[in-house]
């Protein structure tokens, strides 16, 4: 680990390996791992993070069973006092406002960034993500071989018709499908090539309230903003 300014480093499938947590404790950076049911927080917590990323079933990419509002609490409570920053349909003050009541730290976002102006995302699939609603989603494990959730487009209708062979397991589906993947993408920006209808991403059912393009500065202001909002408007619940 080489990266004199890394303060943290996020394991995504699995508990980090003992060695990388070690270096990383050495150098002074912060460990944390990602679980979708209490049994991966457990696990982490005995492996030695510093923290866990609860991240419900809403969530972009990899992703449970177990919905964000559902499993936060859950795992807030399994490795307490262990810090927990949820994840899986946050792109809003009013959703922090509500992970910080289930007894989350903070929270972790990952969808909301992909329509900001800053974001990589391929233009036509950022084009589907500003029209597209929150039931737009599907988990399939049409791109890596574990169930990840992505914008349902013709390739993920494709890989669910019965009649197409089921996906491989991970790492062989990757290795099947990224050149196809990745012409796709690179057809899909002409228009009328047919690709267009196949292209999609990673994202969660947050896709739905992402209906504009701002800076991520913005998109962070915004969320202040309306956290603020939320907990004074509780506070009056509270005193009404
Ligand atoms: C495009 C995309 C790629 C992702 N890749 C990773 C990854 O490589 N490692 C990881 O730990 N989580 C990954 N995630 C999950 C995020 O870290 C985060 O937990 C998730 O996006 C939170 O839910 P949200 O999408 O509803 O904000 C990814 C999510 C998206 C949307």
């Amino acid at each position: 680990l080489r990266y004199p300014t890394l303060k943290v480093l996020v394991n995504a499938l699995g508990t980090p390996p003992a060695d990388i947590l070690a270096e990383c404790h050495a150098k002074g950076i912060l460990v944390g791992a990602l679980a979708g049911k209490v049994k991966h927080a457990l696990a982490h917590k005995a492996g030695g993070v510093d923290f866990v990323i609860a991240q419900g079933h809403e969530a972009g990419g990899h992703t449970g069973e177990v919905t964000t509002m559902v499993l936060v609490p859950e795992v807030v409570d399994a490795v307490a006092p262990l810090p927990v920053l949820a994840a899986g349909g946050i792109a809003g003050g009013r959703q922090i406002a509500a992970a910080m009541a289930l007894g989350a730290q903070g929270v972790w976002c990952g969808s909301v960034w992909l329509t900001t102006e800053e974001a990589e995302t391929h233009p036509v699939v950022k084009q589907k993500f500003l029209h597209a609603t929150s039931s737009d989603t599907v988990r399939s494990r049409s791109r890596t071989g574990k169930p990840a959730r992505q914008l349902r487009t013709a390739w993920t209708d494709e890989w669910d018709d019965p009649s197409t062979p089921q996906p491989l397991g991970m790492p062989l589906q990757p290795i099947l499908v990224n050149n196809a993947l990745a012409r796709i993408d690179r057809a899909a920006h002409r228009p009328g090539s047919g690709a267009e209808q196949l292209t999609n991403y990673f994202v969660g059912q947050i896709v739905g309230n992402m209906n504009e393009t701002k800076s991520a500065a913005q998109v962070v202001y915004d969320m202040i903003d309306e956290f603020i909002e939320a907990v004074q408007k509780l506070g009056h619940q509270l005193n009404d």
